[in-house]
């Protein structure tokens, strides 16, 4: 019955809807099990579904023969090995990505068969020393493996597993003659992702790749905001939509036409803590209850549990590596009314979302 309604109600609309409906808010693995092991690999994938992820999150990149890997940015060297195999020495290159000038090693200079004979290295050893005794021991994932993954640990655990992959650089990919959007989608609907109830959705930062998406697709989409400027694709063209502008009534009102959903920064768009460090829901800005009032679900990104990360008040000590209270601030910002998180500790979202259910039955 319920599903008749809903698939009724997407009919009627260009707009789809979210499959989890007024379940508890989401626990979404940002990157994997980030806080714990290098990530954006299948061992930091399947570590936060066992943390009880509810998605998890691949941000993803084009090889040069086409396939879309799990990487956040296009230059291997800030999260693999690549920079200490001499014989890829020669690959290093200075080039523009998205209107900045930089240099390294790219994915799109790579084969997948190249890029399978790196491995992961963790993206921030200073803040998690920890995680580097895992260097050098896990490949980079193609967006099919990480699928297979969810399937496995599907049946395995017995619970449906989410999956919202990021588009990432698509202007730079189409560009460079490696378009993302048709790989993406066929790989998607292949898997059996391909009605607006599957357990999926699609993010980016730009909003040409999304609307494109959006007449490809009955898969739902959330667009991201970022802190400051603008859409890579909208600065590239000239136009003069800021985030800012997006996060508007108006603007949220024009994303609702083409996705179900966003995910903003969460304190530029949602929550500032006080002088004394304190996150007060009730100074929570307008943000989240406009966005419901457009239809869109919210997202905010990213909650990270070491003491650097959090406010003041939710330090455990002078540590900025050691963890603090990053279940307060999640339950803080549940309180605002969002639709779930993106996080790199999934047991400490888990923890917090079902201290907060519980705590507001
Ligand atoms: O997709 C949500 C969040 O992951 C966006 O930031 O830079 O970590 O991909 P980023
Ligand atoms: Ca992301």
């Amino acid at each position: 019955m319920l599903l008749t309604a809903m698939m009724a109600a997407d009919a009627r609309s260009p707009s789809h809807f979210f499959p989890h409906g007024n379940e508890k808010p989401l626990v979404i693995a940002h990157r994997g099990a980030s806080g714990y092991l290098p990530e954006h690999t299948l061992a930091a994938y399947a570590v936060a579904i066992l943390q009880g992820a509810d998605y998890i999150e691949p941000d993803l990149v084009m090889t040069r023969d086409g396939h879309l890997i799990a990487r956040h940015d296009n230059r291997l060297d800030l999260t693999t090995d690549v920079a200490r195999r001499p014989e890829f020495a020669d690959r290093r290159v200075t080039k523009v990505v998205d209107g900045a000038t930089v240099t390294g090693w790219f994915s799109e200079d790579f084969t997948l068969a190249e890029i399978k004979r790196l491995r992961a290295v963790e993206r921030i050893p200073e803040v998690r020393p920890a995680n580097t005794r895992f260097d050098g021991q896990f490949q980079v994932p193609t967006l099919q493996e990480i699928v297979d993954l969810v399937r496995a640990c599907e049946r395995a655990l017995g619970r449906p597993i989410g999956l919202c992959p990021e588009t990432k650089h698509p202007t730079h990919f189409r560009q460079s003659g490696l378009a993302m959007e048709e790989p993406l989608v066929e790989i998607l609907h292949r898997n059996g992702y391909e009605a607006a109830l599957d357990r999926v959705f699609i993010q980016s930062f730009e909003v040409g790749n999304l609307k494109r998406l959006d007449r490809m697709t009955r898969i739902a989409l959330v667009q991201l905001l970022g802190r400051e400027g603008k859409p890579y694709d909208v600065a590239a063209e000239g136009g003069t939509l800021t985030y800012e502008q997006m996060a508007t009534p108006r603007g949220l009102a024009d994303i609702a036409a083409y996705a179900e959903g966003v995910g903003p920064e969460k304190q530029r768009f949602i929550l500032v803590p006080d002088a004394e460090g304190w996150l007060d829901p009730a100074n929570a800005s307008p943000f989240v209850k406009n966005a419901h009032a457009a239809g869109l679900k919210v997202y905010p990104y990213t909650f990270r549990a070491e003491n650097r990360f959090l406010p003041a008040s939710l330090r455990s000590s002078e540590d900025p590596n050691a963890l603090g209270d990053g279940e307060g601030e999640i339950r803080a910002f549940l309180a605002t009314g969002i639709d779930g998180v993106f996080t790199d500790q999934a047991d400490v979202g888990v923890r917090a979302r079902d201290a907060f259910v519980a705590a507001t039955r």
